[in-house]
């Protein structure tokens, strides 16, 4: 423990002279988490001074990304998902992961399709990851069978 905290704060040392901050939120896989995790970001994100419009953005791309990880990635049942989210003060970036451990995606670009939807209810749209493109700057999906989703996005605050 005292050894990865050394480790961390070495990193943070050289992180702050890049102008570069950052927090880690780990959560319980819960529908209702997902508000939480779209708060966070939104509160994390005000020191980048954006505009009401770039946070609605930011908003949806989170909820996005959980809500995902809760009803694909864990199927509903048990896990962790973890949100990261870094501030490029300088460049004006924002960089969110969302990570789950749960059965991962087959086939990422398919996945990624406009309407493209595993969902068998009928109440999906598979229109997640289309948001996610649409309102955000870049959007990469990592992701192994079993193994777990990450989900990665920037966005450039204030033009
Ligand atoms: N974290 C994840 N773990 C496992 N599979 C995922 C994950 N995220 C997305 N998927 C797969 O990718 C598909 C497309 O996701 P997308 O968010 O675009 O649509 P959707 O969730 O099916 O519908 P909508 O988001 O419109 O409610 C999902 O149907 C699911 O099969
Ligand atoms: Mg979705």
């Amino acid at each position: 423990m005292a050894g990865e905290n050394r480790q961390r704060r070495e990193k943070q040392r050289e992180e702050r002279k890049m102008g570069r901050e950052r927090i880690r939120l780990e959560m319980d896989s819960l529908s209702r988490n997902e508000e939480f995790a779209r708060v966070v970001a939104a509160v994390f994100m005000s020191r980048l001074n954006p505009t009401l419009e770039e946070v609605d953005d930011v908003r949806t791309a989170v909820s996005e990304a959980v809500t995902n990880a809760v009803i694909h990635g864990y199927n509903g049942g048990e896990g962790i998902i973890s949100m990261e989210l870094e501030a490029d003060v300088e460049s004006r970036r924002l960089y969110i992961w969302v990570r789950d451990t749960g059965r991962g995606i087959a086939d990422v670009k398919k996945a990624m399709e406009p309407m493209f939807t595993t969902d068998p209810s009928g109440e999906r749209s598979g229109m997640g990851f289309s948001f996610m493109e649409a309102f955000m700057d870049r959007l990469e999906v990592e992701s192994a069978l079993g193994e777990g989703t990450q989900v990665m996005m920037e966005k450039r605050i204030g033009r």
